[in-house]
């Protein structure tokens, strides 16, 4: 397979599955864990977030290559009570223990209406919002988050204090589309600063600062130089010490600078932290009252009075379950990074990816 610039293509979620599956059994990742891994990173791409879906995957197998990554582990349970549980991940495939994490938290919720389930000893585990929106077919409310190694400043400091500490929700909702939040803690995911700085592009005045604390348009400034601003200021900077508490302090995991980054040139383990939180709609209200109520919300939202020139007001996650619509009914339109990631990791591993995908619906997207 040539590893030359590639276009955008378009692709079956069953063949980008196959692909995915295929590429970490020859890595050694038993059945199982590749399987989940694949569901969380094709589902990722379906929604859109193509920065954290199987653009990831190149990354997360040279990981596996270098041993940072242990894909004969088992994630075990450390410590449980009724309704919550610690997991040490023990450095297995990362997107696979935090969906197992997260369906441990909805069984805590399902037995005591509310479940939580910290994770230490973990890596990157892609987009938030999957292991959120995990909760939306039991009727659930999700929460999910990580801390990672630091890149963004707290207010004040010239440098790099905290990590861009994502955090996501997911509601149910009745005959609207459910509700749900998948953000990074800094001003935007550091693969969007990447993406500008391969295309030599400025990017807004308050992604980053320089090596002198002042905001740069400049993306190549970074990772050596500057930090990533917090979103929002002091509430970005506010929410991300939060995620920092839950999913770092609470579960034992490393903080703030103790943390390795998934992408380091080191083989020491990342150890990151993870929380999830899941609460059992029906413990508290017939599911139905609660799903008309947040209709209502939903509408009396999408209602209100628009600005000129403005046709339409979303609900958090409403873009991406059209995208995810979208994707079902035509494919999942790659785009160019995601297709060269996936070719590098084809070249990487000596594997065709016209072996597993379909060549037809491997096509140039129009
Ligand atoms: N694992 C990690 O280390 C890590 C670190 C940082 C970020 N991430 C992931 O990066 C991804 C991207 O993060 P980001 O901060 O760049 O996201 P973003 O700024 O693109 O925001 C996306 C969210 O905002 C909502 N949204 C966007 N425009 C909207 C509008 N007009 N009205 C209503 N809602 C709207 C979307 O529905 C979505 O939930 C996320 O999936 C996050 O989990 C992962």
């Amino acid at each position: 397979m040539e590893t030359t610039p590639a276009t955008g293509v378009r692709v079956a979620p069953q063949d980008l599955t196959a692909f995915c599956i295929a590429a970490m059994r020859a890595s050694g990742v038993c059945e199982d864990d590749a399987r989940l891994t694949a569901e969380v990173l094709v589902t990722t791409d379906m929604l859109g977030t193509f920065t954290h879906g199987t653009r990831q995957l190149r990354g997360l197998l040279k990981n596996v290559r270098t041993g940072r990554i242990d894909p004969t582990a088992t994630a075990e349970v450390a410590g449980e009570g009724p309704a919550w549980a610690m997991i040490d991940a023990r450095n297995a495939m990362p997107p696979a223990v935090a969906y197992r994490a997260m369906e441990l938290a909805m069984r805590k919720a399902k037995a005591s209406g509310i479940g939580f389930v910290g994770v230490r000893h973990a890596s990157h585990f892609g987009a938030a919002g999957f292991y959120a929106n995990m909760a939306l077919k039991d009727d659930m409310i999700g929460l999910a988050m990580c801390n990672v190694d630091p890149c963004m400043i707290a207010p004040g400091a010239r440098g790099k204090v905290l990590g861009t500490n994502p955090i996501a929700y997911a509601a149910p909702a009745g005959e609207e589309p459910p509700v749900s939040l998948d953000i990074a803690t800094s001003a935007v995911a550091a693969t969007k600063i990447f993406a500008a700085k391969a295309l030599g592009k400025r990017i807004p005045e308050n992604w980053l600062v320089d090596e002198h604390g002042m905001p740069t348009t400049d993306p190549s400034q970074y990772p050596e130089k500057g930090a990533q601003l917090p979103m929002a200021g002091h509430k970005g900077y506010g929410l991300a010490v939060l995620v920092e508490v839950l999913a770092g302090v609470l579960t034992g995991a490393s903080l703030l600078s103790q943390i390795k980054s998934w992408v380091a040139d080191t083989l020491e383990p990342t150890d990151e932290g993870y929380a999830f939180i899941a609460i059992d709609v029906a413990a508290m209200m017939p599911v139905a009252e609660f799903k008309g109520r947040m209709d209502g919300m939903i509408r009396e939202i999408k209602v209100a009075p628009k600005v000129q020139g403005v046709d339409r007001i979303y609900l958090p996650g409403e873009m991406e379950w059209e995208r995810r619509h979208a994707a079902l009914v035509d494919g999942i339109a790659l785009p160019p990074d995601v297709v060269a990631s996936l070719r590098g990791l084809a070249s990487d591993i000596g594997l065709d990816p016209l072996d597993s995908v379909d060549h037809d619906l491997l096509s140039p997207d129009p």
